[in-house]
């Protein structure tokens, strides 16, 4: 496939699935690329190029985050951010992040092909860690970026034991990637769905109006390992088995609430993980969602007191720490409406939709106004290596984040 013959949107899917694989890839027959790790590098090599070639100029930033700048025409305005992530999950989709990212790419050549430039700078920034599958915590580079990231954060290790400050970037001067208040006029997000709604109505995209609250614990359980052979039923301290009865007591809780509350365990650790040895410790985690904070912070009550109870009953050990919360964030009302303005005048129809998935524009909204364009994707499949999408929804959303530019252009000369 050549990729200059192919148009805006399409050569933005082809990047996504060019980057799908090694050595973009750290994971064989799939795809995972990993804050800082060398297909995280591979990939922001490659995207340098493509930002160079739309008639960007390219930096990394203290927190190892890409930016492409496209000069605007008055010297000093506040620049438009237009991204997403780079980092996948495990077994990862193709396009979950660097959609967001190519379409930005694309936004910039289009001008750039003609020769326009608006009165502010376009910013594309290809942010790191979005996901938390390397580190234990996540949106650690938009957070960078916003000015909300502390100093504490960073005292991390990877799953194999790498802290942070040893993975390739300086801790000491990672907050200095914070942008100054005032400096950017606002935040523009375009991703894939993640949900199933667009596609069931027959429609490629999407007006965002917020995103999810989220929260994230780490909970250990300890038991006592021993013997599987000799140590009798009664007598066991069994860790993973008090586990499996606090995950169906997670699950419940979400149940029973029967509203956009939704509460995953995603990650489980089994120590020492041996046929033969009743597990002494357990390691999972919890990710607890829903529109409204209040109901997301009561379920979290209810689930740390049905686990401390479990481990009461059982005789063992049980600590919950808080690793992750970001509240529930709104995106900006003028800027909707020049999204849906722009949706109207690509000839689609406006739906405006909730975002039940985190993304990096809930961080950014601490620095300034955020929008998002959600574009249908396949099934509603996403985290998954079956997400697609398909081109002609990826052109179409070009358009209307072209109009979207156009129209704060309009905008911000107004004001
Ligand atoms: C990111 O994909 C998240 O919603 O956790
Ligand atoms: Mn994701
Ligand atoms: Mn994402």
């Amino acid at each position: 496939m050549v990729m200059e013959a192919l148009t805006g949107g399409a050569r933005a899917v082809a990047r996504c699935d060019l980057l799908g694989v090694a050595p973009y890839s750290d994971m064989e027959g799939g795809l995972y690329r990993g804050y800082l790790t060398p297909a995280y590098v591979a990939a922001q090599e490659a995207l340098a190029g493509w930002m160079e070639g739309a008639g960007m100029t390219v930096r990394r930033d203290a927190a190892a985050n890409l930016i492409g700048r496209y000069e605007g025409s008055i010297a000093g305005a506040p620049a438009l951010l237009i991204g997403s992530h780079l980092d996948s999950v495990r077994d990862a989709g193709r396009y979950d992040g660097p959609l967001g990212i190519m379409l930005g790419v694309e936004t910039v050549a289009a001008l750039n092909e003609s020769g326009r430039r608006m009165t502010f700078p376009i910013e594309v920034i290809a942010f790191g860690d979005e996901e938390g599958s390397r580190f234990p915590a996540a949106m650690l580079t938009s957070r960078a970026v916003a000015g909300t990231l502390e100093a504490e954060a960073l005292e991390l290790a990877d799953g194999q034991g790498v802290a942070l400050a040893d993975a390739g970037v300086d801790v000491s001067n990672y907050l200095s990637a914070a942008r100054a208040p005032g400096t950017t006029l606002a935040y523009l997000e375009a991703h894939i769905e993640q949900g199933p709604v667009l596609e069931a109505e027959g429609l490629a995209v999407g007006t965002v109006t917020g995103i999810a609250a989220q929260l994230r614990y780490q909970i250990i359980v300890r038991g006592m390992a021993g013997h599987a052979g000799t140590s009798s039923m009664t007598l066991r301290r069994d860790a993973l088995a008090a586990a499996a009865e606090m995950i169906l007591g997670i699950e419940t809780v979400a149940q029973v609430d029967a509203s956009d509350l939704v509460a995953t365990v995603g990650k489980l650790e089994v120590l020492p993980g041996a046929a033969n040895v009743i597990p002494g410790e357990v390691r999972f985690t919890i990710d607890i969602r829903s529109g409204d904070a209040a109901r997301r912070d009561g379920a979290a009550g209810l689930i740390l007191r049905a686990l401390a109870d479990i481990a009461a009953r059982r005789g063992l050990d049980y600590a919950a720490e808080l690793v992750h919360d970001l509240p529930a964030s709104p995106c900006d009302p003028a800027l909707m409406d020049i999204m849906d303005i722009a949706t109207t005048v690509a000839g689609q129809p406006v739906r405006r939709l909730v975002s039940g998935a985190g993304h990096d524009a809930m961080v950014m909204a601490a620095l300034c106004p955020t929008a998002m364009l959600f574009i249908r994707c396949g099934g509603g499949i996403s985290h998954n290596p079956a997400e697609t999408v398909d081109p002609a929804d990826a052109e179409i959303a070009l358009r209307v984040m072209l109009g979207f530019i156009d129209r704060l252009g309009g905008t911000f000369d107004d004001a």
